[in-house]
């Protein structure tokens, strides 16, 4: 069979979870939102939105071990089929691909800077990424290839040869890596202005923005809502404690995350930056950083870029398998035809998506004010993510057989934890998911 071994699968799931988001977006967003309060607001939300979630997915996915249009289906145990339009979701994670990818050729243009040196002034610094951005339309599409053709090879040699052998090199590889950095900046004296920053909570800048953030990015981070984890566990050895094994990926990437903002706010203060940058925090305030460090610098950035490329790519890997296997399924098509078939998909409406940031192409792929990649990450995250995590709650809490469902979570869990779960899914986690998308859409405040 072509499944997951056990280690397999949860390297895997976390290769998937420890993305872009750790590295790049967790720390802006929480300097952004003022550090240790908004740390705490999200490690709740991971704790028992997150994780709620991703064990029920996980469920899902493992006991009807096929693709995740038919999975809930499949689960349901009904004769209509009305439960397939659930399978919306393998659309979002490629639509997210396609703009996760031109990122992933971003931090390549910035592992080449590494070679030659980082810009030495703010100036130079916002130049160097506004015009690659706004400008370097070619550039842009030659990494963007370059990521696509990756991700491409890796998926056709599948799940074992393809997806497990690239996170059982790449993800000890990438903590080798982060460990490196945080031995690094635990000698600057900013780390424990850092730590500071990241612990101590400060309640001053909380709003109800913090915790919209904090939840939309709870899902972000462990890749919930895009059948991943349903896909993923599909494949997952029969026996596999699937509550474990969720719990340990939420641990990892949770791990990653704060390791990846001790690292970035020591670099930072360390130079006296403000830790307010927003987007530009990794690829405009570090590389500033780093040139100030000389050879060293660029040794460092180097190993900093490099991380953010292993982490993007196992994570790039994983939103192309769901549509794929649903293809294959469905359709009964190859796995070579249904890549490149997939692959076609995400590249070119990536292409679109940056073209619609750049300054010559930008009016033309603007619409109602948002340009093509605002609206494609806005109707992602901001909707989509959110109502499949919405079903997935009511579809596990009351469209299954209850006992059932008890019965095979109690083979790995004690009654009490089954009864938490189960409250949190059916009760708390839909509300709270209800009361955030309204707030989100204008409708509540
Ligand atoms: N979880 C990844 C991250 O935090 O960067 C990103 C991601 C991967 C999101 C896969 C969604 C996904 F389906
Ligand atoms: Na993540």
């Amino acid at each position: 069979m072509n499944n997951f071994s056990r280690i397999g699968f949860i390297l895997a799931a976390a290769g998937s979870a420890v993305g872009l988001g750790n590295i790049w977006k967790f720390p802006y967003i929480t300097g952004e939102y003022g550090g240790g309060a908004f740390v705490l607001i999200y490690l709740i939300a991971v704790s028992l939105i997150g994780l709620t979630i991703f064990i029920a997915e996980s469920y899902i996915g493992k006991e009807a071990r096929v693709n995740a249009a038919d999975a809930y289906q499949i689960v349901s145990k009904s004769k209509n089929s009305s439960w397939k339009f659930a399978g919306f979701q393998i659309v979002t994670g490629i639509v997210i691909l396609s703009f996760y990818a031109f990122i992933i050729g971003w931090i390549l243009n910035y592992i080449l800077i590494s070679f030659t040196g980082f810009p030495n002034d703010i100036q130079k610094a916002e130049n160097l990424f506004n015009n690659l951005v706004t400008k370097e339309i070619g550039k842009q599409i030659l990494f963007h290839t370059i990521v696509t053709l990756t991700v491409a090879y890796i998926i056709v040699k599948g799940v074992k040869e393809g997806i497990e052998k690239l996170n059982l090199i790449l993800m000890p590889l990438l903590g080798l890596i982060l460990f490196g950095l945080l031995i690094y900046s635990f000698t600057l004296d900013s780390f424990s202005k850092a730590l500071e920053f990241m612990f101590m909570p400060n309640w001053d800048k909380v709003n109800e923005n913090s915790i919209l953030a904090a939840v939309g990015q709870a899902f972000f981070t462990l890749s919930l809502g895009m059948a991943i984890v349903i896909t993923y566990s599909a494949s997952m050895d029969k026996k596999t404690n699937f509550v474990k094994s969720s719990i340990m990926v939420a641990v990892v990437d949770t791990a990653v995350a704060l390791v990846a903002g001790i690292i970035i706010f020591a670099f930072l203060f360390s130079a006296g930056a403000k830790s307010t940058a927003g987007p530009g925090l990794v690829f405009i305030s570090l590389p500033l950083i780093f040139s100030t460090w000389g050879i060293f610098g660029q040794i460092v950035g180097c190993a900093f870029f490099v991380a953010l490329l292993f982490a993007g790519i196992t994570s790039a890997v994983s939103l192309l398998e769901p549509p794929l296997m649903y293809l294959m399924e469905r359709y009964k098509v190859s796995r070579v035809k249904g890549t490149i078939l997939c692959s076609l998909f995400f590249y070119i409406l990536g292409i679109f998506a940056l073209l619609s940031m750049s300054e010559d192409f930008g009016k033309f792929l603007t619409f109602f004010e948002k340009n093509l990649f605002d609206w494609l990450d806005y109707l992602t995250s901001s909707i989509a993510m959110p109502i499949s995590g919405f079903i997935t709650c009511i579809f596990l809490g009351y469209f299954v057989d209850q006992q059932e469902l008890e019965k095979k979570f109690t083979i790995h869990i004690n009654k009490i934890v089954f009864k938490i779960w189960l409250a949190l899914i059916r009760y708390i986690v839909p509300i709270a998911i209800i009361i955030l998308f309204l707030n989100k859409l204008g409708i509540i405040k």
